[in-house]
């Protein structure tokens, strides 16, 4: 039986669908058993559903706590029983009950060459610090937010004249590349929590 991999995300699932072309390619030996999001109207819920994976929407405002919905979150995820929970522009903050719960198997993807740039808006920040160089960033998932052990970069380069939606378009080219390739390696045994980086 192939590993699972459970993805969640709250947007339009870009990066999503570059996993899901690499699996059903055969690159990615493994099966996207789900795709959890907490927005019930993401763009990702409605790729997830072409490409005939279950998708699950778990509203916050649905629930009465913060708490009652990270767990309605957590035990649909386990049902699926993922090798890997890959965070895919899933744009809510996991407490350390969930990540311990998925222990050294969470991936994010963040669109900043970290430590440079946590949290939101990193494009616009980047261009108003007038730097140079801009990049995304795969990494596994502690409970210190956009931290945890880096798997993989990517760099691009910032021109003059950029405004923050074109650079964001480039990154994400970029995304769609490493997403993929880290969890590939992942998968194969070739990366780990404790040996994160990919060759
Ligand atoms: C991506 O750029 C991803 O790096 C970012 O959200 C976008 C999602 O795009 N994630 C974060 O900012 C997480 N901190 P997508 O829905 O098209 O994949």
């Amino acid at each position: 039986m192939l590993p699972s991999i459970v993805v969640l995300a709250s947007g339009s699932g870009s990066n999503l669908q570059s996993i899901i072309q690499q699996v059903n390619r055969g690159h990615i030996k493994a099966e996207i058993a789900a795709v959890v999001s907490d927005n019930p109207d993401a763009m990702a819920l409605v790729r997830a559903q072409a490409a005939g994976i279950d998708s699950v929407s778990i509203r916050r405002s649905g629930h009465a706590s913060r708490e009652a919905w990270e767990l309605a979150l957590m035990e649909k995820v386990s049902k699926y029983q993922p090798a890997l929970v890959v965070l895919a522009g899933f744009m809510q903050i996991l407490s350390e009950r969930f990540i311990a719960h998925f222990e050294k198997r969470i991936m994010n993807i963040h669109p900043s060459l970290l430590p440079a740039y946590r949290g939101l808006n990193t494009h616009q920040r980047v261009i108003d610090a007038g730097d140079s160089e801009h990049g995304a960033t795969v990494h596994f998932v502690t409970p210190k937010l956009d931290d945890g052990p880096v798997i993989m970069q990517s760099r691009v380069r910032v021109s003059s004249g950029d405004n923050a939606l074109e650079l964001a378009g480039r990154v994400l080219e970029q995304e769609h590349i490493i997403y993929p390739e880290a969890i590939r390696q992942f998968i194969e045994g070739k990366i780990s929590f404790d040996n994160p980086r990919c060759h």
